[in-house]
């Protein structure tokens, strides 16, 4: 819940004279208000447009919700499914997520669902059970394999303490073995990405590792330093 539609254009208007790349895939998630603004600003940029979540219904008495279609209009073509702040705070089950992301599929935006445990799970040792079950629920029945998958430890997010690459890598490389139980060889394709204070100080260390593909950036997207992590040399 960050930048109004003014904000938004000075945001935009300081990014993307720093950043130019055609061989990384670049998306900003405004909030709705935004998501216009955002659209228009980065037309014939790298930059695309995705958005912070969606409803599964189409349309309808459902006060308050923002449907598939309608970020589809904006010129939006992402959208994040399933934040640990939107299971923690707004009651996001594995069921709901599992909803959103058939109806972004079938509406044509490509999702990328969020999944990670929290201290107490990590602490006690149900870390690779609970991420299995919310990757077993949240994609169950769904065939595309488009589908993105953002491994954040809650632990690690907004909290300035990051995974180490290595724990990063090793949940990382688990979700690639329960996608390949689900979509086979096409697993290997399947993009991972890690979220939780990256910074530009370990977005190297941390795009080094073979299952981690990409990653989520909140705090520091806000910053010009996400210039550097887009720009990372690698
Ligand atoms: P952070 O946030 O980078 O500030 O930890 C990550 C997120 O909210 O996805």
């Amino acid at each position: 819940m960050n930048k109004n539609v003014s904000q938004t254009k000075d945001y935009f208007s300081e990014l993307l004279p720093l950043i130019s790349t055609d061989k990384r895939e670049v998306v900003i998630f405004p909030p709705f208000t935004s998501l216009s603004a955002a659209v228009s600003c980065t037309q014939g940029s790298c930059v695309k447009i995705g958005a912070q979540n969606m409803y599964f219904e189409d349309s309808g008495a459902f006060t308050g919700e923002v449907s598939a279609e309608m970020i589809r209009d904006t010129g939006a073509v992402r959208v994040l499914v399933g934040h640990s702040e939107r299971r923690t705070l707004f009651g996001e089950t594995d069921e709901t997520v599992n909803k959103k992301l058939r109806k972004a599929f079938e509406t044509g935006l490509s999702p990328i669902m969020c999944v990670g445990e929290d201290l107490n799970q990590r602490q006690s040792g149900e870390t690779f059970d609970f991420i299995a079950s919310q990757i077993r629920n949240g994609l169950a029945g769904i065939e595309n394999d488009s589908i993105v998958v953002a491994y954040e430890p809650i632990w690690a997010i907004g909290t300035g303490v990051t995974a180490t690459s290595g724990q990063a890598e090793e949940v990382c490389g688990f979700i690639r073995e329960r996608l390949a139980e689900q979509f086979g060889n096409a697993a290997d394709g399947i993009r991972i990405l890690y979220g939780g204070s990256v910074k530009a100080g370990n977005i190297k260390e941390l795009m080094a590792m073979e299952d981690i593909d990409g990653v989520l950036v909140g705090g520091a997207s806000l910053k010009s330093e996400f210039a550097d992590i887009v720009n990372y040399d690698d």
